[in-house]
C-alpha cells in the first residue's frame, strides 16, 4: 500500500473521524493465518492500516498464530485457534461475533488446501476434505462475518488462477476455485449497492506451505512462474482498495486466460494433460 490513500466515508482504513462516529471495535478478519498467503496479508494488513483496532487471525495451529501475533507487537490481536472443517469452530466464529459486534473492515479467507494427482488415483475422503476447507469453510465464513460489514468493507478470498480452467492433475482442487470465483462474483454483484467490494485473488503457483501440506510435486512449469507471497498480498491489497473483482498477480494466468480465448477448450485440456499429468 504503497500509493497516497484518498480518505472518503466508508474507506477501508477506518479513518479517525469515521471510527469516532461509530464508537465500535474496527477489526480484520484473517483465515489461513498460520502461514503462507494468509500469513503475508496479516503482516500486511497490520502495517497498513494502523487504525484498525483488531486483527483477528485464524488457523489450526496455534503455536504459529502466537508466532504471528508476536511479529505483530503493537496491534491488538485475537487468535482464533479453529479447524474450520468442524461445525463447532464456525459456530464458535459466530457466537464470537455477536458478543463483540465488531465492524469488519477486511475479511481476508485464505484457508486453504490442495491435493493433486489423477482423480482416480486419489483417496476421496482427502478430496472431500479439501472441498470442505475451500469451499464449504469458506463460504460459512463470509456468510457468518457478512452482517458484521460496512460500507466500504472489503472481502479479499484467496482463490487460484485454476479457478479459470479445469486443471488434469488437479481437478477438484481447480473445480473448487470455479466454485468460489463463482460465488465472488455473485456476492460482488449483491452487495454493489451496500459498498461492499470482493476481491479474488487469482494467482499461479506461490511460494507456500501449500505444497508442501498437500504432498504436491511441483510441476517443472509451475516452479517457473513461482510468485512471492509478498507480491501476491500487495497487489491483492491494492487491488481490493481499488475495488477491483479480480487480482492477478504474475503473467502466467494472463497467459492462461488468453490461451482459453484462442484455444477450443478441447485443445487446451489436451496440452495441460500432457504438461500435468
Ligand atoms: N500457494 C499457491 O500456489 C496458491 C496459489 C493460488 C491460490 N492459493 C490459495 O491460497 C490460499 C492460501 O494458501 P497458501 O499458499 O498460503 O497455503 P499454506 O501456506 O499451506 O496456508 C494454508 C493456510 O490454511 C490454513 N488451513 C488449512 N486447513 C485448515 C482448516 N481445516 N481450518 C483452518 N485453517 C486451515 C492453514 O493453517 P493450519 O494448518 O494452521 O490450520 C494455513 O494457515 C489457499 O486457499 C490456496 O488454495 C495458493
Amino acid at each position: 500500500m504503497t500509493k497516497k490513500t484518498k480518505h472518503t466515508s466508508g474507506c477501508i482504513c477506518a479513518c479517525k473521524k469515521e471510527k469516532s462516529i461509530k464508537n465500535i471495535p474496527y477489526v480484520a478478519v484473517i483465515t489461513g493465518a498460520s502461514s503462507g498467503i494468509g500469513r503475508e496479508f496479516a503482516r500486511q494488513i497490520a502495517a497498513a492500516y494502523p487504525s484498525l483496532d483488531e486483527i483477528w487471525i485464524l488457523a489450526r495451529r496455534l503455536p504459529a498464530l502466537r508466532e504471528l501475533e508476536a511479529e505483530l507487537s503493537g496491534k491488538k490481536v485475537r487468535i482464533l485457534s479453529l479447524d474450520l472443517t468442524e461445525a463447532s469452530a464456525l459456530e464458535a466464529l459466530e457466537e464470537l461475533l455477536k458478543k463483540e459486534r465488531p465492524c469488519i473492515r477486511i475479511l481476508v479467507n485464505s484457508a486453504g488446501c490442495g491435493k493433486s494427482g489423477p482423480v482416480e488415483s486419489q483417496n476421496w475422503r482427502d478430496a472431500a476434505r479439501m472441498l470442505d476447507v475451500n469451499c464449504r469453510a469458506l463460504t460459512a465464513v463470509t456468510m457468518i462475518c457478512l452482517p458484521y460489514l460496512r460500507r466500504g468493507s472489503r472481502i479479499i478470498q484467496a482463490v487460484s488462477g485454476s479457478a479459470f480452467l479445469p486443471q488434469p492433475g488437479f481437478a477438484v482442487y481447480a473445480a473448487g476455485k470455479s466454485y468460489v470465483l463463482s460465488f465472488d462474483q455473485a456476492l460482488a454483484a449483491e452487495l454493489r449497492d451496500k459498498k461492499i467490494t470482493v476481491t479474488s485473488v487469482c494467482p499461479g503457483p506461490v511460494d507456500t506451505e501449500f505444497f508442501a501440506a498437500g504432498g504436491i510435486t511441483l510441476n517443472p512449469w509451475k516452479k517457473i512462474f513461482l510468485a512471492k507471497p509478498e507480491k501476491v498480498v500487495k497487489k491483492a491489497l491494492f487491488d481490493a482498495e481499488a475495488k477491483k473483482e479480480l487480482s492477478i498477480y504474475g503473467c502466467s494466468i494472463p497467459i492462461v486466460r488468453l490461451a482459453e480465448k484462442l484455444l477450443p477448450r478441447k485443445l487446451l485440456l489436451g496440452i495441460m494433460r500432457r504438461i500435468f499429468l
